[in-house]
């Protein structure tokens, strides 16, 4: 494999991204991700209306720290002039990108006509697609589920009306919007639609594993594949995914040792803490840490631990003593079960 790939206007460094998680891919989170060699990061679903009336929360959301370069910036709605003004704004916020999200299921969302709402009416959104490529100089993407439900499987429409549009890459979560989280990704669709698609098709959707990720991306031909909730659980899933997309499957990785686990948590401390408040770090810092004890030895009762104490120097003392010793003995299988089965795309 090459030293670098090409994503729309981008040059990666290799083509593991982060998917955007409500909730989780927060800055502090997207600049550990980027540390850890996600190729690029995007922010989590950010309201146009939200925008627009400058709430206060949606302005947060939109903050970027330098580092998290490449970054993209998600948004949601479905009034053709909002999403236009919400990508100049995010223009002006000097992000790489601005995402379209097209694959949030939730009814809050959907009832309005926006997330996977949207893609009933390639049509329409194709106006909309063309209005904010118009309306900004830098790149507009989008992110999508592979239709409505098992009877309108319709993405190939949407990519086309993309293209049509001038959309820089298409992300695909492998589900239809009533299968919710359920079952599992259909990549042979996605791969499907990758072969016949002139632009570039970003495939997502239980990749848990970094050999999972570089299996998909190589079977199915895709320009760059997209890990979510697998990062939770393995956040050196990026690195690990490079590394055998660099040297070739089967070479085997070096397994993480103590250190890299402590120098990870405190740079998650570092982080939290310089970006929040310490109930607020605490808050995140504990998600973080439960997520990624998931498979080691006694979990259980170290994820009672952490949900127990609200003092941050026992969490983060109690932390590096469980994964300085935890390193070695994983359940790989207890890794590919159901997890989070609820986000917005
Ligand atoms: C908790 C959670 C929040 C999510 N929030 C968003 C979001 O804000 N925008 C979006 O496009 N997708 C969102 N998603 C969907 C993910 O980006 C991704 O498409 C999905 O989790 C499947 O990929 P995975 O199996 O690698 O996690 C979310 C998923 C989860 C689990």
């Amino acid at each position: 494999m090459g030293d670098s790939v090409r994503l729309g206007p981008f040059q990666l460094e290799h083509p593991f991204i982060l998917a955007p998680m409500a909730g989780i891919t927060t800055s502090p989170y997207r600049r550990l991700m980027r540390r850890h060699r996600a190729a690029l990061v995007i922010s989590e679903l950010v309201s146009a209306h939200g925008i627009e009336y400058s709430g206060q929360r949606s302005l947060d959301l939109l903050r970027f720290h330098e580092e998290e370069r490449i970054v993209g910036l998600q948004i949601f709605g479905e009034d053709l002039k909002l999403l236009c003004k919400a990508s100049q704004w995010v223009e002006k916020l000097g992000a790489d990108f601005v995402d379209l999200n097209l694959g949030c299921p939730v009814p809050k969302v959907v009832k309005k006509g926006a997330g996977s709402a949207l893609c009933r009416d390639p049509l329409w959104l194709g106006q909309i697609l063309t209005a904010m490529v118009k309306s900004v100089q830098i790149p507009v993407t989008i992110k999508i589920r592979i239709g409505w439900d098992a009877e309108s499987k319709n993405a190939w429409d949407v990519v086309q009306a993309a293209t049509d549009a001038g959309v820089s890459w298409v992300a695909v979560h492998g589900r239809t919007r009533s299968q919710g989280y359920s079952g599992f990704a259909d990549w042979d669709f996605m791969g499907d639609l990758k072969a016949k698609s002139s632009i570039p098709i970003v495939g997502n959707g239980d990749l848990t594993t970094p050999e999972l990720a570089l299996e998909k991306l190589k079977k199915y031909g895709m320009d760059a594949v997209m890990v979510g909730r697998g990062a939770l659980r393995n956040p050196f899933i990026f690195e690990q995914a490079e590394c055998l997309w660099r040297r070739g499957e089967g070479q085997g990785q070096k397994p993480l040792s103590g250190e890299d686990y402590s120098s990870w948590l405190q740079e998650q401390r570092t982080l939290l803490e310089e970006v929040y408040e310490p109930r607020v770090a605490m808050i995140h810092a504990r998600k973080w840490i439960a997520w990624s004890s998931a498979g080691f030895q006694g979990c259980h009762e170290f994820r009672r631990l952490v949900f127990s104490t609200s003092d941050p120097e026992t969490l983060w003392a109690e932390s590096k003593i469980f994964f300085e010793k935890k390193t070695q003995a994983r359940d790989l299988q207890f890794l590919a079960q159901p997890f989070l089965m609820g986000g917005h795309g």
